[in-house]
């Protein structure tokens, strides 16, 4: 036995110079994705007949803008928040929907369950009971433009506009002025996020838990996707224009009480953001170092 080990040693060495090797090989490779964190698309999908037409075309998505991430800097755009308990945020992009909207609304009351919805506001003007309705239950409304069209595709007018239309909108239909906004296809750039921030008073919020429900119309994935991904702190994407979205719900949402989750509103999510502990930086004298994996953003 001693013997063998002697033979052993050389090449157990080469092995994990072999498999050093290899994972960095893989790291590289991997890296390009890595860096790209979020949101792929945030397609446009062509409107259900009873609401106003959208674009149909998705952008080449744009990387959203770097987050400041050292400790008491403004943080500017949120994919996840960093909170202390099983909090998330539901949120639901490109209505209100004369009759999904509501079905949805049944789902979420019936399970007191509070969520965001990032509105258009072309579908306000033409849905503002629903809006009324969304309001009154408790629910958190986002601006996300008002007619979804692709803000760094716009001069600074021309975002004006697509901002200050849509706030009008939720406030005409009964609403208070958003205080959180979501790009169309999540594209935007760092001046538009600073300005969005600075002039309009908003929050950008993306995600991290994208079930691309707008290109699989299946509630099943729906649910087996959001269910994968969401984690403490999570903005979970979906849209309350497809069927297959809203017939998702219950089972998602029951699932994810199982597991302990609790849903707030994203306000309320970003309340509770906190610095990442890699990001602070460490008092010298500190007893130990941060051995919590910093959380990807
Ligand atoms: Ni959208």
């Amino acid at each position: 036995m001693k013997q063998n080990s002697w033979i052993l040693i050389p090449v157990l060495a080469l092995a994990a110079i072999g498999a050093t090797f290899k994972l960095s090989q893989a790291q590289s490779a991997a890296q390009p994705t890595l860096a790209v964190a979020v949101p792929k698309t945030e397609a446009a999908v062509p409107a259900p007949s009873a609401q106003p037409a959208q674009a149909e075309a998705a952008p080449a998505m744009q990387a959203p803008a770097a987050e400041p991430v050292a400790a008491g800097q403004k943080r500017l755009s949120y994919n996840s928040c960093n909170v202390d308990g099983p909090y998330i945020a539901l949120t639901f992009d490109d209505g209100p929907h004369a009759t999904l909207t509501p079905k949805l609304l049944d789902i979420l009351k019936e399970r007191g369950v509070k969520a965001t919805f990032f509105v258009l506001g072309q579908c306000v003007a033409a849905n503002p009971d629903v809006l009324r309705r969304a309001v009154a239950e408790g629910h958190e409304i986002g601006n996300h433009s008002y007619d979804h069209k692709a803000l760094p595709k716009l001069g600074a007018a021309g975002v004006a506009s697509e901002m200050n239309q849509t706030d009008d909108a939720v406030v005409q239909a009964g609403g208070k002025k958003p205080v959180v906004m979501r790009p169309p296809y999540g594209a935007t750039n760092a001046a538009i996020t600073k300005r969005l921030n600075d002039e309009f008073g908003f929050k950008v919020v993306m995600w991290d838990v994208d079930p691309l429900d707008w290109k699989v119309r299946n509630a099943a994935h729906v649910t087996s996707e959001i269910l994968k991904n969401t984690k403490p702190g999570s903005i979970v994407l979906a849209h309350d224009i497809h069927p297959s979205t809203v017939a998702a719900m219950p089972e998602t949402i029951d699932a994810l009480q199982k597991k302990g989750f609790k849903f707030v509103t994203v306000s309320e999510l970003v309340a509770m953001d906190r610095p990442l502990p890699a990001a602070t930086p460490q008092p010298a004298a500190s007893p130990k170092p941060v051995t919590k994996k910093a959380k990807r953003h």
